[in-house]
């Protein structure tokens, strides 16, 4: 009798040392983006089978939780540009990997590091981007999750490191939109030596990859038809002016 009830302050114990472990927060769980709700983690944002990134159709942020202790980023924001203002810059990131709530409320991203991604585009100076693989562990020092009373939808708060809140984010999906969580590039571990067949991987030195070229292209050939149409304008008031002239 007292054996039995001495295993089962065990078992409890034990079972709440699990779940304090991995501490998971239901709150959490969905996928969470910026104002735009342009931005979103999943499919849409990363194609893992080509290995290419999407440009979304405005800059934002977004998270993605899962209730089994997985999560997904996605940013994609412009840098300003401060030779040619009217050009910023564009950067894409796109991680997943686990999440913890940590016992003093902090909570803490490990991506999977051979999975993540970061494209650089400077559309007014290169037709290609700059496509890297990309890991940055984060540590939040806090969030807070909560009806956001002007929008009546759920928000959720990050604060950085240093006590500084990102901007919000918004509830966009429940159950979140997500990736598959495991790894996707396995390049790290050691591939069967049955096939000729090699993975393709993303390294440094074979980094330049044409992505986006589409948006970018089309940005920039508009620019140009831009150009050439204020300079037909220009050739047209100047032929008016020497017609009157002579
Ligand atoms: C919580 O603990 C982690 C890991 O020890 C630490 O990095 C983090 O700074 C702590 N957070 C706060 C708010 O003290
Ligand atoms: C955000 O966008 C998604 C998909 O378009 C939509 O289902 C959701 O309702 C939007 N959320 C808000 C707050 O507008």
């Amino acid at each position: 009798m007292l054996h039995s009830l001495v295993s089962w302050i065990l078992v409890g114990a034990g079972a709440y040392l699990v779940s304090a472990q991995v501490a998971i927060d239901p709150q959490l769980v969905g996928t969470w983006s910026s104002k735009s709700n342009r931005t979103f983690t999943g499919p849409r944002f990363y194609d893992p089978i080509r290995d290419k990134m999407i440009e979304p159709e405005h800059t934002g942020i977004s998270y993605s939780f899962t209730d089994n202790g997985h999560y997904e980023s996605a940013f994609y924001r412009a840098v300003a540009n401060p030779v040619n203002p009217a050009c910023p810059k564009g950067v894409m990131q796109w991680q997943h990997g686990t999440y913890e709530k940590l016992v003093n409320g902090s909570l803490s991203l490990s991506p999977i590091s051979v999975d993540g991604r970061q494209l650089t585009s400077d559309p007014c100076n290169y037709d290609r981007g700059i496509y890297l693989r990309y890991s940055q562990p984060e540590i939040f020092e806090r969030y807070e999750v909560f009806v956001d009373p002007y929008h009546n939808i759920m928000r959720l708060n990050l604060f950085m490191f240093d006590g500084s809140p990102q901007q919000p984010l918004y509830l966009s999906f429940k159950p979140p939109q997500m990736l598959p969580t495991t790894t996707l590039n396995p390049t790290d571990t050691p591939t069967a030596t049955s096939g000729g067949k090699a993975k393709r991987t993303v390294s440094p030195e074979d980094s330049e990859l044409p992505l986006n070229y589409k948006a970018f292209r089309n940005r920039i050939k508009r620019y140009n038809a831009d150009y050439w149409w204020y300079f037909g304008v220009g050739l047209t008031g100047v032929g008016g002016v020497l017609y009157f002239c002579f």
